[in-house]
């Protein structure tokens, strides 16, 4: 009893917390994580019109060689049945490889895909701190009511400096809602939910929203082929993963791109990935 209460006023410490982003900004960022891109803006403008910046999220079809991303998926598939090179996550439901990048350097010739767009979205340059590949697994809670939390699964707003970006690369043909994709909404439609208090706190996601996001089609299911792209701002649109339907698995990169205003930096500035790391040695 006294658990389910500490557990209740916690969320609502959260909620209340978040009060000043949520009515001035329409996300429930930390008021730090709005404020510094303002401040960032007084030097150089982020380009408002941009459609990543308008809609939240934006899909870039694979246009480089076929042969680049079949090599990359081939080994992407060696490593990631390699205990050498994975390392579990939530009693196997989810993989991740281990430093990606060192493992597969095609990985960085992807950026073709999407840099001028996000050279567009920041009007400056940018880098990418972190890459991880992954595979997430199907789980016995997709039928349920409230499914397991297990990789990002239920409904939230990623809580970093409002202008952070995620690049999504799917490595499966055919990603759809059955195979585990991403599930996002656009940012004018969770700006809305977050004002009128539809969206409280993702420990209080029940299936009487999920009915309500289905009811208002407000869903945008990340499908598409290996290959293709979907860079998106995870910090103003409500997003979730999905749990693949049973016999079926999700392999995906994900890239963490910051704003960079010195334009001398290089692209990629990796920082060491504490979380995987730790996964597979401690
Ligand atoms: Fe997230």
């Amino acid at each position: 009893m006294i658990k389910k209460v500490l557990k209740y006023l916690t969320i609502l410490f959260s909620i209340l917390s978040t009060l000043p982003s949520r009515i001035i900004f329409g996300n429930v960022l930390s008021f730090k994580h709005n404020l510094k891109p303002l401040l960032n803006n007084l030097k150089k403008k982020n380009n408002f019109s941009n459609e990543i910046n308008q809609n939240g999220f934006k899909k870039i079809n694979y246009n480089l060689d076929p042969s680049l991303i079949d090599q990359i998926s081939l080994k992407y598939n060696k490593l990631i049945n390699d205990e050498k090179f994975s390392c579990s996550y939530q009693n196997n439901k989810k993989k991740f490889i281990i430093d990606p990048l060192k493992n597969i350097p095609e990985i960085q010739k992807l950026v073709e895909i999407f840099k001028d767009e996000i050279l567009d979205y920041y009007s400056s340059s940018f880098t990418i701190k972190q890459i991880r590949a992954f595979r997430n697994f199907t789980d016995d809670s997709i039928d349920w009511k409230r499914p397991r939390y297990l990789y990002s699964n239920l409904w939230h707003f990623d809580d970093f400096i409002s202008n952070k970006l995620k690049v999504f690369v799917l490595l499966n043909d055919n990603t759809d809602k059955d195979s585990g994709c991403t599930r996002i909404i656009s940012r004018k439609n969770s700006k809305k939910l977050i004002k009128n208090f539809k969206f409280k706190h993702t420990s209080l996601i029940n299936e009487k929203f999920e009915d309500y996001l289905n009811k208002e089609d407000l869903i945008y299911y990340c499908s598409g082929h290996k290959g293709d792209v979907y860079i998106m701002n995870t910090q103003n649109c409500l997003h979730a993963a999905s749990i693949p339907k049973k016999t079926k698995y999700r392999d995906a990169l994900c890239f963490e791109i910051f704003q960079n205003m010195d334009a001398d930096e290089k692209i990629f500035g990796l920082e060491k990935d504490d979380f995987v790391h730790n996964l597979k040695y401690n």
